[in-house]
């Protein structure tokens, strides 16, 4: 078993507040390669007829054949600003993205170079994953003008597991500012119960109300204001959101999701794996 990554107090910390900040986790050099690796799919992605729009602000507009084939593929997705009214992109096609997904961690070489190793088995095991297993990865480009906000939510809403153990991994690609829409939390909000949960039957899904608390006043949010090679680790309760982007910079990061295998994953999750293996960081 690789040595832990984190220390006591770190862990401790990270149970308290529900989240752990890891500067320069990641060097220039793996950042960049990541980045040109992205750029890379978009420069191939051909939008077609087909264009899927992500909307962050109604998740359930972020559907369609190409949003549910994604769980085991590599698909780009638009940024809702992203067309005027006769249907023409506003901007170059780089620029009109809002995120690849969700896949790319096994089936891209570059982004499992990324994804894994021992120092991310050891790190998910410091946070708690006993059997990590990996769901989904995420290249979100926060375009500048038109990168969208990403309203008040908790990612167990998308991954729910008996008991609770999704993790986020949340990769600075770019320095995350207030100016780029950086992400906020509400420390310790973890404790918090589950508000919604996404839930899909056959090619239908719908966000259902677990529980009514109410999110956070923004006033006792958090900025997580981060540099380039930064990793946040957040629990799966832990309220967060991120503002849209109206800077003249880019704001990419790129996010994995696990949870831990000796918990029961929901059938009812929208992401479920048929043809590409569930695999741990190893
Ligand atoms: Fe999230």
């Amino acid at each position: 078993m690789p040595p832990a990554v984190l220390s006591a107090a770190q862990i401790e910390r990270y149970h308290a507040d529900g989240y752990l900040v890891l500067p320069g986790f990641k060097t220039a050099d793996e950042v960049a390669a990541l980045r040109a690796r992205a750029l890379q799919i978009v420069d191939q992605f051909e939008p077609g007829a087909k264009r899927t729009i992500f909307s962050t602000t109604d998740q359930a507009r972020g559907t369609g054949d190409d949003f549910l084939a994604s769980a085991e593929g590599i698909h780009c997705f638009f940024e809702e600003e992203a067309f005027d009214a006769s249907g023409a992109l506003r901007q170059a096609k780089a620029l009109s993205i809002n995120k690849i997904g969700h896949a790319m961690h096994d089936l891209d070489p570059v982004f499992e170079r990324f994804s894994r190793g021992p120092r991310m088995a050891a790190l998910a095991r410091d946070l708690g994953l006993a059997d990590a297993k990996v769901w989904q990865s995420m290249y979100i480009f926060k375009q500048p003008g038109i990168g969208g906000e990403v309203k008040w939510h908790q990612d167990a809403t998308f991954f729910d597991t008996t008991p609770c153990t999704v993790t986020a991994f949340w990769f600075a690609l770019e320095d995350a500012t207030r100016d780029n829409g950086c992400l906020w939390v509400e420390p310790g909000g973890h404790r918090g119960p589950l508000r919604e949960r996404f839930v899909r039957d056959g090619e239908v899904v719908t966000m259902e109300t677990l529980d009514t608390t109410p999110w956070p006043d923004d006033a006792v949010a958090v900025p997580v204001e981060v540099s380039a090679g930064t990793l946040v680790c957040f629990h799966g309760l832990l309220p967060h959101w991120s503002a849209p982007n109206r800077s003249a910079h880019s704001r990419h990061a790129y996010t994995l999701h696990a949870t831990d295998g000796t918990s029961a994953y929901s059938p009812r999750n929208w992401l479920q794996r048929e043809r590409v293996p569930l695999r741990g960081f190893d």
